[in-house]
């Protein structure tokens, strides 16, 4: 079954056996029947290099729908089950009313894949709306509830991606959003200065959505019309002696102070300073407008893709003494 159309970097690779499931009633159903088969979960295919054919059966998770399933005057829990489109289920919000996901606006994939990696972006990430999400146990096929707490959320971390990677299905996911007294964050450089471009002075949800998508789409490649992951590699946390080291030689290298211990460097900046940022190898390439996306400018493979990024983290190792580790999931 070919995939290319089921990953956002356009890898032409192909399934062993492709089903689709619409509930929990069907996911249920086809992990009973499958038991001992080596399994593949497939949301959006946002976040995934495949290198090579996926020799299992692929389970796409394509059940619909949003609800409001709590509400009072100020707050509304807002459900979505795992294979909404994203962006849409954004928009459905702004729409709504409903405040706190529109920083989080035009970020590709589905619902039920935003609490594994914790996705984030211009100051928000999605544990800090996130209330809960139900997810289907593989083994014995009973659904459970996990809080926030029980995901242990960090910065594009979760315990999906930890102790239980490969052990569930995220069915569904509810947010709390605002109704009222939206806390607006337009502490993220860019968006500001979006605003006031717009002529915006007192930012609506709206405005926000509006402004990161305009941001968004100034830096990132559309996947329809470029293959990508969005950001290939996270940004690197590094410990303040390695920061205090690798900056004697690079005093201009940017930087965000996590704590006593810890600082977080841009990627993006130690490959542009690498010297990859809009080079292209064969069809493999590093955006010319954020040098933290890997692009497929057409017919790259996944290997291909994944050499250039090996490539990129042995340079920036050489570069600066810092490892920089794929966000993204190399299959
Ligand atoms: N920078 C460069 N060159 C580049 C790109 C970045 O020098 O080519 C430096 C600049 O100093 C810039 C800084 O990096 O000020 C930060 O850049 P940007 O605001 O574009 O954000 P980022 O750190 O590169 C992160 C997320 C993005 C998210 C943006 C905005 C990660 C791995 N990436 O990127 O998330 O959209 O912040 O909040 O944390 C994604 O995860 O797929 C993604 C796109």
């Amino acid at each position: 079954y070919p995939l290319k159309n089921h990953n956002t970097f356009g890898i032409n690779a192909f399934a062993k056996e492709f089903v689709q499931v619409h509930n929990e009633d069907e996911l249920a159903e086809v992990l009973k029947t499958t038991t001992g088969k080596k399994l593949f979960i497939l949301g959006g295919g946002s976040n995934m290099l495949l290198t090579q054919d996926i020799e299992a059966l692929v389970i796409h998770i394509d059940s619909k729908g949003k609800e409001v399933v709590w509400q009072d005057e100020n707050t509304a829990h807002v459900k979505a089950m795992a294979g909404e489109n994203w962006h849409e289920f954004v928009l459905y919000c702004i729409e709504n009313g409903f405040g706190g996901l529109e920083n989080l606006s035009l970020i590709p994939g589905n619902v039920g894949t935003t609490p594994i990696q914790n996705i984030g972006a211009y100051g928000t990430e999605i544990k800090d709306t996130f209330v809960s999400c139900r997810a289907m146990d593989i083994a014995t096929q009973e659904v459970r509830t996990f809080t926030k707490e029980e995901c242990e959320f960090g910065y594009r971390e979760s315990i999906f991606k930890g102790a239980l990677k490969d052990k569930y299905v995220i069915t569904s996911v509810t947010f709390e959003l605002t109704k009222t007294h939206h806390k607006i964050n337009t502490s993220y450089g860019d968006i500001a200065a979006e605003l006031t471009k717009n002529g915006v002075t007192i930012p609506t949800i709206k405005d926000v959505s509006n402004a990161v998508t305009a941001i968004r789409k100034s830096k990132l490649p559309d996947p329809k019309e470029l293959g990508n992951s969005g950001s290939f590699f996270k940004n690197p946390i590094i410990s303040s002696e390695a920061y205090e080291k690798a900056a004697i030689l690079h005093p201009q290298m940017p930087h965000y102070i996590l704590s006593d211990t810890e600082v977080k460097v841009p990627a993006g900046w130690l490959i542009e300073q690498s010297g990859f940022k809009g080079k292209r190898f064969g069809d493999a390439g590093i955006h010319a407008k954020q040098a933290l996306v890997l692009v497929n400018y057409g017919n790259a493979t996944g290997k291909e893709l994944l050499d250039l990024s090996k490539k990129i983290q042995e340079t920036v190792y050489e570069n600066f003494g810092i490892r920089i580790e794929a966000e993204v999931n190399i299959i």
